[in-house]
């Protein structure tokens, strides 16, 4: 299929290209250094992850120790409320650790292992990614630093306690405002000391070439499956496919099923408080072209021309850029980005429980309040949502913050 001039049949060899560009958007802004392990990682990227002994174990893994494929449930309690559109999630919630955070961490675990690396490092915001990588590590027998900034420890503590459990270190980040950007800062600092013995699992399809690479292509997985299992159920392709974007990773690797499909592809970015800035943290909606974290993609920036602060319900959302190659979808049309406020959110995350029997993540909350409201505006049709992780890290949260909702 081509999309304003884009062939998204070779998309997949096209983007990105040798040097990690999507578009203008990618690269590997880094110190010479950190450059040389880059060009490490790339290189075994391109020959490990390639040969049939390492796609082999990493499959036997996923349906082993994962549980993958995770199955596409029919939504039909929230269906029939919202009219005569048909809504399906595809159950990353149901992977080992709950969420999709998994899926890359193994890929990135067994590459560590088969490069003779001793360590794993890595940031997280909800805790999600760090629970995954801990996981890794503790099946692959590696060492695991993560940083964490000291809000989102707060907020997310059964996961910080899960992380210490599967034995991983978790370092606390306590300068700016102590979420995910700083975490990643901090971590990205620690990995330029120890690149010789760690490997940096990077939490999203963010940072340089060629992590938003390499983490879309480790999460095609949800893509690949969920396609597969919506056309056996229903005979055909959804009209709409819906996720939630925060660095990018679940959305990368859902959409990529898709891309080359005639479906309408939708990301959903968190509003927050509303649209000023600071009170959110929907990058491609208010942001314009810049780099961070060794990237160039649209970022939200203050007055002078750094990061901005922002904000979302949601930790694992909370990060003023999204991966290049969400940039270039963006500027190209061929993915509509909107957003969801908190309110909203913690609407679809009771109504989703107490409907469906199933409580999300808030991240993944966002694509199905999204949903939801695709639905009233289509009228009929199918959409198929991403559930990206299970809410079980957030439950405390949300009864503190927002009460127990009337049914
Ligand atoms: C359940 C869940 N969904 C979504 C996200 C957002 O990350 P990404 O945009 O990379 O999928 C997170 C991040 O922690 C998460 O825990």
């Amino acid at each position: 299929m081509k999309f304003n001039g884009i062939d998204f049949d070779t998309y997949f060899k096209n983007y990105p290209d040798e040097n990690g560009y999507f578009g203008k958007y990618g690269g590997c802004y880094i110190s010479e250094d950190l450059k040389a392990a880059m060009n490490e990682i790339t290189e075994a990227y391109q020959t490990i992850c390639k040969s049939r002994k390492f796609i082999d174990e990493l499959r036997r893994i996923r349906k082993e120790f994962q549980g993958r494929p995770t199955p596409v449930s029919h939504l039909d309690r929230l269906s029939a409320k919202l009219g005569n559109v048909q809504l399906y999630v595809k159950r990353e919630d149901l992977n080992h650790t709950g969420a999709h955070k998994l899926n890359h961490c193994m890929g990135e675990a067994l590459l560590a292992k088969y490069m003779g690396k001793k360590k794993v490092i890595a940031e997280t915001g909800a805790g999600q990614h760090g629970v995954a990588l801990a996981t890794a590590a503790a099946y692959f027998g590696l060492e695991c630093d993560i940083y964490m900034g000291s809000v989102d420890i707060k907020k997310q503590a059964p996961n910080v306690a899960r992380m210490k459990i599967l034995g991983a270190n978790v370092v606390e980040v306590t300068h700016g405002l102590a979420t995910l950007k700083e975490a990643v800062d901090a971590a990205f600092e620690a990995y330029a000391k120890e690149y010789k013995d760690a490997i940096y699992c990077i939490g999203s399809v963010l940072g340089p070439h060629p992590f938003p690479m390499m983490v879309r292509d480790f999460q095609s997985v949800v893509g690949i499956e969920a396609r597969e299992q919506f056309v056996d159920m229903t005979g055909e392709l959804p009209d709409a496919i819906v996720a939630c974007v925060g660095g990018g990773s679940n959305a990368a690797g859902f959409f990529s099923g898709f891309l080359n499909d005639h479906v309408d592809i939708y990301g959903v970015e968190p509003l927050g408080r509303g649209p000023k800035l600071g009170d959110h943290a929907a990058s491609l909606k208010y942001g314009t072209e810049g780099i961070m974290h060794g990237f160039n993609s649209i970022m939200l920036k203050d007055e002078n021309g750094e990061p901005a602060p922002v904000y979302s319900v949601a930790s694992g959302l909370d990060y003023p850029s999204s991966g290049p190659e969400h940039a270039f979808l963006h500027d190209l049309g061929r993915v509509i980005y909107d957003v969801v406020d908190d309110e909203e959110t913690i609407d679809a995350f009771f109504t989703l429980s107490r409907l469906e029997g199933i409580i999300p993540a808030i991240e993944s909350a966002h694509a199905v309040a999204y949903g939801m409201k695709l639905a009233k505006k289509m009228g009929k049709g199918s959409i198929l949502i991403n559930l990206s992780g299970r809410g079980d890290k957030d439950m405390d949260y949300v009864i503190e913050h927002y009460g127990i909702r009337e049914k």
